[in-house]
C-alpha cells in the first residue's frame, strides 16, 4: 500500500512538472506568436527552470528587433524630411529663375533700367542653386565615405589667418572687428587641411552673416589634455536655448527667412558636424539669446 501510495504521489509530482513545463512553453509559444504578429513589444518575462534561458533570449532578441526597427523608422523620416528640403530650397530659386525670364521675354528685356535687374536677379538665384548643389555633394561625399580625410600636419593658426584674411573684406562690410588672438603653446593637429579650413570658413562665415553691424568676431584657441580647441565667438544676436538642440541638423535655421534672405541653405553647420566626426574631433556651441554665441570645435593633438 505504502509502495502504491509512494508511487501515486511520485506519478502526481510527474504530472505537475509537465503541466508546469507545458505552461512555460505554452508562454513562450504565445510570445513568438504575438512576435510574429508584428508585436515587437510582446516578452515572455521572467521563467524558471531550464526554459528560463530560452525566454530570456527571446526577450533580448524581441529588444534589440524593437530598437533597431525604430532606429530605420527614424532614418526613414530624415531622409523623407531631407528629400522634402532638398526639393523645396531647389524650387524656390528655380521659381524666381523662371519669373525673372518671363517677364524679361515678355517686354523688359526692351527696358534697359530695369533689364540689368533681372539679369542680375537670375544670376543671384543660379548662384544659390550652385551653392546648395555644391553643399549638398560636399555632405553625400562625406556620408559616403567617398571623403575620408587625408590626414596630414595641419597648424590651425596658420590656417586661421588665412581664412580670417579671407572673410576680413566681408567683415569691413559691415564694419566688424575680427580680431584673431594668437594661438599660444597650440600643437598642430592631424588632418584634412580642406575639410579643417571649411570647417574655420563655415563658422567664421556665420559669425559674420549673423552678427549686426559694429560687432567683434573673436578666433582663439587653447590645448589641454592633449586636445586643441578653437573657438569662434561673436556679439550678434545669439540662437534661442530650444534650437541649440537642434543647430547642426541639415537644412535646421533659426530664421528660415532671414537665413534665405543672406544666400544660407541651412547646411553650412551640419557639414561642420560631419567633418569633425570624420577627424574623430567635436564641435559644439554656447549661446544665449542677446549675448552672441561662441562655437567650438576640439580635435586630438598630432
Ligand atoms: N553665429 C551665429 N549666430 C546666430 N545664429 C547662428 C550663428 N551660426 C548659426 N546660426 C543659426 O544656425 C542656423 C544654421 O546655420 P548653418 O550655417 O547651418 O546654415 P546657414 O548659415 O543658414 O546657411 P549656410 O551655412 O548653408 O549658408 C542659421 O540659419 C542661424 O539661424
Ligand atoms: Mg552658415
Amino acid at each position: 500500500m505504502a509502495c502504491l501510495l509512494a508511487a501515486l504521489a511520485a506519478l502526481a509530482g510527474a504530472g505537475a512538472w509537465v503541466l508546469w513545463r507545458g505552461r512555460q512553453a505554452a508562454r513562450i509559444a504565445g510570445t513568438v506568436s504575438r512576435l510574429q504578429a508584428g508585436d515587437w513589444d510582446a516578452r515572455v518575462g521572467p521563467l524558471g527552470g531550464e526554459l528560463g534561458r530560452l525566454a530570456r533570449d527571446l526577450d533580448s532578441l524581441a529588444d534589440q528587433v524593437r530598437d533597431d526597427l525604430a532606429q530605420l523608422r527614424r532614418s526613414d523620416q530624415v531622409r523623407k524630411d531631407f528629400t522634402a528640403n532638398v526639393s523645396h530650397e531647389l524650387r524656390t530659386p528655380l521659381a524666381a529663375i523662371k519669373a525673372f525670364a518671363e517677364t524679361l521675354r515678355e517686354g523688359a528685356a526692351e527696358d534697359a533700367e530695369h533689364r540689368m535687374e533681372f539679369i542680375q536677379e537670375i544670376e543671384r538665384n543660379a548662384d544659390r542653386m550652385t551653392r546648395l548643389v555644391d553643399d549638398l555633394l560636399t555632405l553625400s561625399a562625406l556620408d559616403s565615405g567617398a571623403r575620408t580625410p587625408a590626414p596630414e600636419s595641419v597648424d590651425l593658426m596658420q590656417l586661421a589667418a588665412e581664412v580670417t584674411a579671407t572673410l576680413k573684406p566681408l567683415a569691413g562690410r559691415k564694419e566688424l572687428a575680427l580680431r584673431m588672438e594668437p594661438f599660444r603653446n597650440v600643437p598642430p593637429v592631424r588632418g584634412d587641411r580642406g575639410q579643417l579650413k571649411q570647417v574655420l570658413t563655415n563658422l567664421l562665415d556665420n559669425a559674420i552673416k549673423y552678427t549686426p553691424e559694429k560687432g567683434l568676431v573673436r578666433v582663439s584657441a587653447a590645448a589641454a589634455e592633449g586636445r586643441v580647441t578653437v573657438s569662434v565667438e561673436d556679439t550678434g544676436p545669439g540662437i534661442p536655448a530650444e534650437a541649440l538642440p537642434r543647430i547642426f541638423e541639415r537644412f535646421y535655421r533659426v530664421d528660415k527667412a532671414r537665413s534665405r534672405e543672406l544666400g544660407g541653405t541651412g547646411l553650412g553647420l551640419a557639414i561642420v558636424k560631419h567633418i569633425m566626426e570624420a577627424h574623430g574631433g567635436s564641435v559644439s556651441v554656447e549661446s544665449r539669446p542677446g549675448e552672441g554665441s561662441t562655437f567650438s570645435f576640439s580635435l586630438p593633438a598630432a
